[in-house]
């Protein structure tokens, strides 16, 4: 295991390459944040954003949890998605799961798991209102079909937040997106289900 000193140092060196390429970085980003984007993604360690989409502090805005679930009363999530829209002024609102979840996975299993069992109802949720189309699938691509319908119904959560409508009904600018990560080849898939102010969705 890395010693939490190695962390330190990888701080002081990642710190001093940046300011050597742009020695005004850190003092220009400390005077405001313009993210352009707001991540909602899973807390997986393998599911890195600004990584992911080779973007620099200050250009991403970002909420994770467990299997990247919008719950209408998490204030946690909301407060995230308030700040995001409303005060940064972001355009583009992305939901991304990923492959091989283990949110995802436990979600599938009858075995209990303690308190996360129920943030993991949410997902279940989603299991059971398509539960159609998992039928004749095999154990994997039912667990990918998951992730995949849970990306989607996230999506739909954002929209029918009072923040996405109200911003709308202003007839403000922003899109939501939902986009799946392949945790095998690092590569990110569009699930081509993106949302903008004159879509309708069911609420
Ligand atoms: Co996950």
């Amino acid at each position: 295991m890395k010693s939490l000193k190695t962390l330190f140092d990888n701080n002081l060196a990642w710190a001093s390459s940046i300011k050597e390429k742009d020695p005004e970085f850190f003092s220009q980003l400390s005077k405001q944040q313009t993210p352009e984007y707001l991540w909602i993604g899973c807390s997986d360690s393998r599911v890195p954003p600004n990584q992911i989409v080779n973007l620099s502090p200050g250009e991403i805005f970002v909420h994770r949890n467990i299997a990247n679930i919008v719950v209408h009363t998490d204030l946690n999530c909301l407060s995230v998605i308030q700040y995001a829209v409303e005060v940064l002024k972001v355009k583009n609102i992305i939901i991304c799961g990923h492959y091989g979840c283990g949110g995802i996975k436990a979600a599938m299993e009858d075995q209990e798991h303690g308190l996360i069992d129920n943030w993991l109802r949410h997902i279940k949720d989603v299991h059971r209102f398509n539960a159609e189309r998992f039928e004749g699938l095999t154990h994997d691509e039912k667990l990918d079909l998951l992730c995949e319908l849970n990306v989607k119904e996230q999506v739909t959560n954002i929209c029918n937040t009072t923040i996405v409508q109200n911003t709308w009904k202003q007839g403000c600018e922003l899109s939501v997106h939902g986009w799946i990560y392949n945790i095998e080849n690092g590569t990110l898939k569009d699930l081509d289900i993106s949302v903008t102010p004159n879509d309708v969705i069911r609420r």
